[in-house]
C-alpha cells in the first residue's frame, strides 16, 4: 500500500478488549521485535570448501535454529550426516538430492527431514535452497564413526571467522 493513502486511512477504532490491550502491550517491555532482512545484508561464505556456500539469514541462539541459503557454487556434496531434531527446506534455483532417496528437489520443491537418519546431500551446481535447520547434525565417515556435530553456534562461528578474516563487518542483526 503506498504510504500517503495509508496515512490517509481513517484509523478504525479498536475492538480489542482492556485486558487483551493491556496483554499486548507487554510485548513492547518483553516482546521480540518483528525483523526484517534485506537480501543484501548477508553474505554467502564457504561452508564445503569453494563447492557449497553457506548465506546466514537467521542465527537463533535461544532454540538452537540455524536459518539459511545453501549455494551450490560448484557441484557439491555435503557428506554422511545425521539430524537430531527437524529440519525444513525450500528449494528456490537448480537440483538437489540425497544419496538415500529416489527424489530430486527442484525449484519450489518443499523437503521436511526429521531426526534419526543418515543421509548424504548431493547438489548440482546453481542449486539455492532456503534452510531451516534445527538442532545439530551429527558427520559420520563411511564406517559410521562420528567425526564433527555442528549446531547453531557451529554456523555462527563460520560466519564470525570468516567476516574478521576479511575485515568484513559482522551483521549482528542475524543473531535474534
Ligand atoms: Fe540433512
Amino acid at each position: 500500500m503506498d504510504r500517503v493513502v495509508e496515512s490517509e486511512t481513517p484509523k478504525l477504532e479498536s475492538l480489542l478488549s482492556t485486558e487483551e490491550r493491556r496483554i499486548i502491550s507487554r510485548h513492547d517491555v518483553y516482546g521480540i521485535r518483528d525483523q526484517y532482512v534485506s537480501a543484501d545484508e548477508s553474505l554467502y561464505h564457504p561452508f564445503v570448501g569453494d563447492d557449497l556456500l553457506l548465506k546466514p539469514l537467521r542465527f537463533d541462539l535461544r532454540n538452537s535454529l540455524y536459518v539459511c541459503i545453501l549455494w551450490a557454487k560448484h557441484p557439491g556434496v555435503l557428506g554422511r550426516h545425521r539430524h537430531r531434531s527437524p529440519v525444513t527446506a525450500y528449494t528456490l534455483e537448480g537440483a538437489w538430492r540425497y544419496a538415500e532417496y529416489d527424489w530430486i528437489a527442484r525449484p519450489g520443491d518443499f523437503v521436511q527431514e526429521n531426526p534419526g537418519v543418515i543421509h548424504t546431500l548431493i547438489a548440482e551446481q546453481g542449486m539455492k535452497t532456503l534452510f531451516f535447520v534445527n538442532g545439530s547434525l551429527e558427520f559420520y565417515d563411511e564406517r559410521d564413526a562420528l567425526q564433527n556435530t555442528m549446531d547453531v553456534f557451529s554456523f555462527l562461528d563460520m560466519y564470525l571467522c570468516h567476516c574478521e578474516a576479511r575485515g568484513l563487518a559482522i551483521n549482528e542483526r542475524l543473531i535474534f
